[in-house]
């Protein structure tokens, strides 16, 4: 059966990347969550998609920029009633602890070369025991690789945006076990190829009810999606098909 991502936690409805957004998609029955990591001036990994903090909170500047006790008093639930500081991602693996959910961390170092993020991120995942239940994907595939050779007992998963030739040589040319495409990026041939060659797809952003049936009808390997509630009663009509 298909597994069910909440991307950025379940992001329809709550802040996207807070603890409340994640608690919400493990009691809606998500599977697993996405969520996005980068780096502060005093090297702790936090959890938040833009470089800058400007979009999804009340603050200004570079993440990069922020010692870890200033950017924790932002609001990165703006719009909502109750302030929610930016997690860092041990609050969340410590949570992790208290249930089964699967957590894909996304590297968001394509654009700053945060130097030591997968040492850091890495380490955290061991301490709190959670290698088997991490997925590690990133737009920078350097990373993915580098990932790999300093933690083999870690899944890894390149993102894509486009369609690649033969997608399942490349991931296994790089030791990866799965492959995050943009849902539009490949068709169903290539995703049914790339699960039979031993890979595991998880489209993003799936968010359309079309997008979903199409993937459940395949049995894709996971969907990412902002809805989970959404996507759970359309996986509803594909239980006890596969
Ligand atoms: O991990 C899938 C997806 O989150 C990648 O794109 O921009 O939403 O981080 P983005
Ligand atoms: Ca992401």
């Amino acid at each position: 059966m298909t597994q069910i991502f909440a991307h950025r936690g379940y992001s329809t409805l709550f802040a996207e990347n807070t603890m409340g957004a994640f608690i919400e998609a493990e009691k809606a029955g998500a599977d697993g969550l996405e969520l996005d990591v980068q780096l502060t001036k005093d090297g702790e990994i936090v959890v938040i998609h833009d470089e800058k903090v400007d979009r999804t909170t009340t603050g200004k500047g570079f993440v990069k920029d922020f010692l870890f006790k200033e950017i924790r008093k932002l609001n990165a639930n703006k719009d909502g009633q109750k302030k929610e500081p930016i997690p860092s991602l041990i609050e969340v693996l410590e949570w992790l602890q208290s249930n089964k959910l699967i957590c894909n961390i996304e590297l968001k170092n394509g654009l700053i070369p945060y130097e030591g993020m997968e040492e850091k991120v890495i380490q955290l995942v061991r301490n709190y025991g959670l290698s088997d239940r991490i997925i590690i994907s990133s737009f920078n595939h350097y990373s993915i690789v580098y990932s790999y050779r300093i933690a083999p007992e870690i899944e890894t998963a390149p993102l894509f945006i486009e369609g690649i030739y033969m997608p399942w040589i490349y991931a296994q040319s790089i030791r990866a076990k799965g492959i995050h495409p943009k849902h539009s990026a490949m068709s169903d041939t290539i995703l049914v190829n790339t699960m039979e060659n031993g890979i595991a797809v998880r489209p993003y952003t799936v968010n359309k009810d079309e997008d979903m049936h199409r993937l459940f009808k395949i049995n894709c390997t996971a969907i990412i999606t902002d809805n989970p509630v959404k996507a759970l009663r359309i996986r509803k009509q594909y239980e006890n098909k596969s």
